[in-house]
């Protein structure tokens, strides 16, 4: 039997009027890569940034390793604004910091890449790595003692090393070429020591032949890290290749999911997508 690591449930995100996520269920199981995919505006971010903490969600609940960590249902004005299904089934209410959710051990990376600007490549990595020991930077630092320390410099760098990304360990972050900065991206990711890694986007502003490379390491950290990995895209190929799973979002709803071959056949998923083909990375 598949162990579930990750279950979203009949969840809902709307902003005022707008269902960006509608009643939406997903499953993650251990070991798994899954893909969303979806045209723009599907609500696929806002899955993530529910997942994560960013947003309660406005109805519905979300379980990390069969522990339910996220729970809501429409509040105050919502009550009577709210447009999805299911009202009435979730009662109480948690919905954790984006802080906690890393701690549980979900990571991710931005659709929009937001690393630390003036700080090195390998300070990037280092830092995060700090922030997971404790949420206040100064005290993780204080109380490191040198053996310590001497270990998450080896980590991170060890990091650098899988990522490829050596050869740049003491430039400044933003001063990478795309390709480079998600990737160090995910390396910042994996320094928290993530068991589930969502990836938004990873191959945004990738040329082929680094679109490839970041296939392969895909692949690599899910074996070589135990890691489950859940993960945005729209380039087709990296999908079709890597997942073994794949959902499609249309208007905040799954209009298909299954194995790469179905979800390529399926004639709703080849509707939503007609006339998008060109929008890559948008
Ligand atoms: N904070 C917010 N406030 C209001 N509306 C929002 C907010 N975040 C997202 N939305 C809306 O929710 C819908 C889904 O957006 P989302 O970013 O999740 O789409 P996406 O599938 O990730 O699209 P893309 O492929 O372009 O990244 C859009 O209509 C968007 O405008
Ligand atoms: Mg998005």
């Amino acid at each position: 039997m598949s162990e579930s690591i990750l279950r979203v449930e009949n969840v809902t995100m709307q902003f005022g009027g707008v269902v960006a996520v509608d009643n939406l269920s997903i499953e993650v199981n251990k070991g798994e890569i899954v893909s969303i995919i979806g045209p723009n505006g599907a609500g696929k971010t806002t899955c993530f940034n529910v997942i994560t903490g960013v947003y309660a969600p406005t109805n519905g609940a979300v379980y990390f390793a069969d522990e339910k960590v996220i729970e809501n249902h429409p509040q105050g004005k919502m009550k009577t604004m709210y447009k999805g299904q299911n009202a009435g089934k979730y009662t109480s209410v948690a919905t954790p910091t984006p802080d906690r959710i890393t701690n549980l051990g979900i990571a991710r990376t931005f659709q929009n890449i937001r690393l630390w600007k003036s700080q090195t490549v390998f300070e990037n990595v280092l830092i995060a790595k700090h922030m997971r020991r404790s949420s206040n930077l100064i005290t993780a630092a204080l109380h490191l003692n040198a053996k310590e320390e001497r270990a998450m410099r080896d980590e991170a760098d060890h990091l650098l090393e899988i990522l490829n990304l050596q050869d740049v360990r003491n430039e400044p972050a933003t001063s990478l070429p795309y390709g480079q900065q998600r990737r160090l991206e995910i390396a910042r990711a994996m320094a928290t020591h993530p068991k589930l890694l969502l990836l938004d986007e990873p191959a945004a502003g990738m040329n082929p032949q680094e679109t490839k490379e970041l296939t392969e390491f895909i692949a690599r950290i899910r074996d070589e890290f135990g890691l489950t990995i859940l993960m945005i895209e729209h380039h087709m190929d990296l999908v079709m290749d890597i997942s073994d799973r794949i959902y499609v979002l249309d208007f905040g709803r799954p209009i298909a999911q299954g194995i790469p071959s179905e979800v390529q056949n399926n004639p709703d998923v080849i509707a939503a997508y007609l006339g998008v083909e060109e929008e890559e990375d948008a």
